[in-house]
């Protein structure tokens, strides 16, 4: 089976129609965008100048894919066999089967026009082309346009790097039909998993337009009030900027980039654009820095630098010399860092500084909120997901208190910004989408069935009830497993199937509770470890044979116990951004919950993988002892984990509604699937996982303490020393259980989970 044939559309992108795109400009974005779109599982055309080597002409276009397989823009290097590198010299007919045409090349509008004339002569009637253009107004691209190709034609800005940066920008015009506008953004966001926002046509847009001036203003407001850089990042930080604040963000970005990026956006912008009083590429230390050769990170030196010893440096902004950077807590600062009022109000210096970025920034959105978006919720979306803001400029001005901060503006005489701090908003953006499923919705609307402090199970509609782990990164604490028991039992009289999610960011389930674990193994409490285990098997698997379907709605991690949980299920949505994974070998033992078990099985059933017991044993042998942890779920395909009847979506906030929808079809002929025993490799299956240990051993690559775990984790695997050809589940689980337990009485182990649990990283014993 070839690359290409085992990615397939992920779901949801047939139901939108998009089979084929093509993306002109193979630079970062272009790159970058195309690998997004064959992350999803489409066929995409990526066309760049023809090489000037005859013999290559696809050159360009080709190392638009390679910098993406360096820089992972690829969820998996089988993705890249769905792009096709082309030239724009030789290959427009492509255009015409292609229902998007994304374009990205350089920020020039006379020759981006001249290859809209291009694209018009050959793209099929009704398909959509979009720009990524950061900088040119839609209204300009389309100067000398035909009306028809206008109303087809759409920007979409997305944020560098594309299969990271959740945003993207949408500048649509009153031209183009409501259709069109949803198609760009179920394009933007089905195909591509991002959020989309409506943009006016603006300089900038909005969230360039908003971070350019906020980093401008805390740059030369903190020159002109003698406030250090890590002050000032720390000042940034408090108002709800990412850790690097404004001058590690000025380094990353690099400092050859303002000139091009503040002074573009400044000769847009009209002469009383207050962007034009906060003149950021014109101010003398950025000039200096710039004629230094000082430019950042890409540099080595900016506004902090690493000496060779490693250490970090800051720049004083009066002297330019590098000194010893003070790291700066933000306990330090006037209310903590987390009192509003208090920072804005403190007369100390950073309070001042404080309250004059503050000020600044909120009375210039409150100007500028009805040009730049139709809905003002939007702006804080733009800045939360384009720029990294813990909280955008709308919620910052109606955290301080309203009846003060007008106040201060009429004492200061500043307008007040009376449309950022009145509620409801103005006008409703083009078309919004209905809002995704989402325990939050179900907890507005009371839905919770069963719950104590470590779970819920909620009702989500349609028949089907969702349970949640709430723990901390949605852990097994012991709590937990009297939730899923009673779950089990909701489920079976009142529902006809389950979903294993929730709504967190970060984690599906971080796994089994390590401290808990620990306690067990310090009080060489044996028996209580072996419960703790055999609790967790005995009701995963009530859990698997239960008489109706479960379907784990994973992302983010699942690890350890959290993997297991999900192996259990019938089936598995995930996000494309999975990270599952068996890692326990990493704290000195195997998995307990049934993961190896549940690995084989997987294999077994696995079309795409070999069949024979002693492969599948080695595949999932080589899988758990090198604790490998999926970068995405078409690596987690790769890893055995998910099978090509589980689902892939690339939308987040889509996860829940679509394991919902697969629980339903699954429920409605629904059989209990049969206790099958699994094919075991044996003695010579153990023998032949353990000899290339015990050669790292002899070797010195691994300590005694790893073999202990590889020859545990092949006996389970393998039957160990049965003679059997097959084993019941249960008895393989209980093979991996002893073996788990076997391994915590080693002293080394809980010296494993110990250094773990205090430094986050494996100690090697
Ligand atoms: P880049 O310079 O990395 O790549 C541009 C590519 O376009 C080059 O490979 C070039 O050979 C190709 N090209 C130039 N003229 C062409 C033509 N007529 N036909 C076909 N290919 C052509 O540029 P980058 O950074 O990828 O930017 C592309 C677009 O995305 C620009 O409009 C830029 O403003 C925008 N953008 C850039 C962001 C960034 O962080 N780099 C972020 C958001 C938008």
């Amino acid at each position: 089976m070839n690359a290409v044939a085992r990615i397939s559309a992920a779901a949801g992108v047939e139901r939108i129609g998009l089979r084929r795109a093509v993306v002109i400009g193979a630079g970062s974005m272009g790159g970058g965008i195309a690998a997004q779109l064959a992350n999803a599982g489409i066929a995409v055309d990526l066309l760049d100048v023809p090489g000037s080597d005859p013999a290559s002409r696809n050159d360009p276009a080709q190392k638009g894919v390679e910098r993406q397989l360096k820089v992972g823009g690829f969820m998996t290097p089988a993705a890249a066999g769905l792009v096709r590198p082309g030239n724009i010299a030789d290959d427009m007919p492509r255009l015409a089967e292609a229902d998007w045409i994304v374009e990205a090349i350089v920020e020039e509008v006379g020759a981006k026009r001249a290859l809209y004339r291009q694209i018009d002569a050959v793209r099929k009637k009704g398909s959509l082309v979009s720009s990524n253009t950061s900088t040119i107004l839609r209204e300009a691209l389309l100067d000398g346009m035909p009306r028809e190709f206008a109303s087809d034609f759409v920007i979409t800005h997305f944020f560098n790097p594309p299969r990271v940066m959740q945003l993207v920008e949408i500048v649509s015009g009153d031209e183009n039909p409501a259709a069109i506008i949803g198609t760009a953004r179920d394009y933007c966001e089905t195909a591509l998993g991002k959020t989309t926002v409506d943009c006016r046509d603006t300089p900038g847009f909005i969230a360039n337009r908003i971070g350019c001036y906020a980093l401008a203003v805390a740059a030369i407001e903190a020159i002109r009030q003698g406030v250090s850089v890590e002050e000032a990042d720390a000042v940034m930080m408090a108002l709800g900027a990412p850790r690097t604040g404004v001058f590690g963000v000025l380094d990353l970005i690099g400092l050859d980039l303002i000139p091009h990026v503040w002074g573009s956006l400044m000769s847009a912008l009209p002469g009383a654009d207050d962007l034009q009083n906060f003149d950021l590429p014109g101010t003398k230390l950025v000039q200096d820095l710039l004629a230094a050769g000082r430019l950042g990170r890409k540099s080595g030196e900016g506004f902090y630098r690493l000496t060779p010893q490693k250490t970090k440096q800051a720049l004083d902004l009066a002297t330019q010399d590098y000194r010893d950077a003070r790291p700066f807590d933000l306990r330090q600062l006037p209310g903590d860092g987390k009192d509003l009022a208090a920072l804005l109000e403190s007369d100390e210096r950073l309070g001042r500084y404080a309250w004059t970025v503050f000020a600044n920034l909120v009375g210039y959105v409150d100007r500028i909120a009805d040009d730049i978006s139709l809905d003002r919720s939007d702006i804080d979306r733009a800045m939360i997901l384009g720029y990294g803001w813990s909280q955008g400029p709308v919620a910052l001005a109606r955290r301080y208190d309203g009846a003060r901060l007008a106040a201060r503006f009429t004492a200061e005489g500043r307008a007040l910004p009376a449309r950022l701090l009145e509620t409801a908003p103005v006008r409703a953006g083009r078309g919004t989408t209905a809002p995704a499923l989402s325990i939050a919705s179900l907890r507005e609307q009371d839905k919770a069935v069963v719950e104590n402090e470590a779970a819920s199970l909620w009702d989500m509609g349609e028949g089907i009830a969702c349970l949640q782990l709430h723990t901390k990164l949605n852990s097994f604490a012991p709590a937990v497993f009297s939730v899923l028991e009673a779950s089990l039992e909701h489920v079976r009289s009142s529902f006809s199937g389950l979903v294993l999610g929730n709504d967190d960011p970060r984690a599906f389930s971080a796994g089994a509770d390590l401290r808990a674990f620990l306690g067990m193994i310090e009080r060489k409490d044996w028996v209580a470890l072996d419960a703790y285990i055999e609790e967790g098997q005995d009701l995963f698997l009530r859990m698997k044979y239960a008489p109706f379907p479960v379907v784990a709605a994973a992302h983010g991690l699942a690890l350890g116990g959290g993997c297991e949980f999900m192996l259990h299920c019938d089936a598995i949505v995930a996000h494309a951004e999975l990270n599952a994974g068996l890692p326990e070998t990493k704290v000195g033992i195997i998995p307990g919950w049934g993961g190896g078990t549940q690995l084989l099985r997987r294999a077994a059933l696995n079309p795409s993988v070999p069949r024979g017991p002693a492969a599948n044993a080695a595949a999932v042998f080589d899988v758990i002892w090198r604790a490998a942890v999926s970068t995405s779920a078409l690596d987690a395909r790769g890893l055995g984990m998910l099978l090509p009847t589980d689902r892939i979506v690339m939308n987040r906030s889509h996860l829940l509604g679509a394991a919902r929808s697969f629980a339903m079809e699954l429920a409605r002929d629904y059989v209990a699937p049969e206790r099958t025993s699994i094919a075991v490799a044996g003695r010579s299956g153990y023998l032949s996982l353990t000899n290339s240990v015990r050669a790292s051993r002899n070797l010195g690559q691994i300590s005694d303490a790893d073999v202990a775990i590889a020859e545990a984790l092949a006996g389970a695997l393998t039957g160990g020393d049965t003679a059997a050809a097959h084993l019941d589940e249960t008895q393989i689980m209980t093979l991996e259980r002893k073996a788990c337990v076997g391994l915590a009485k080693l002293p080394a182990t809980a010296a494993r989970i110990e250094h773990m649990l205090k430094t986050g990283k494996p100690l090697r014993n």
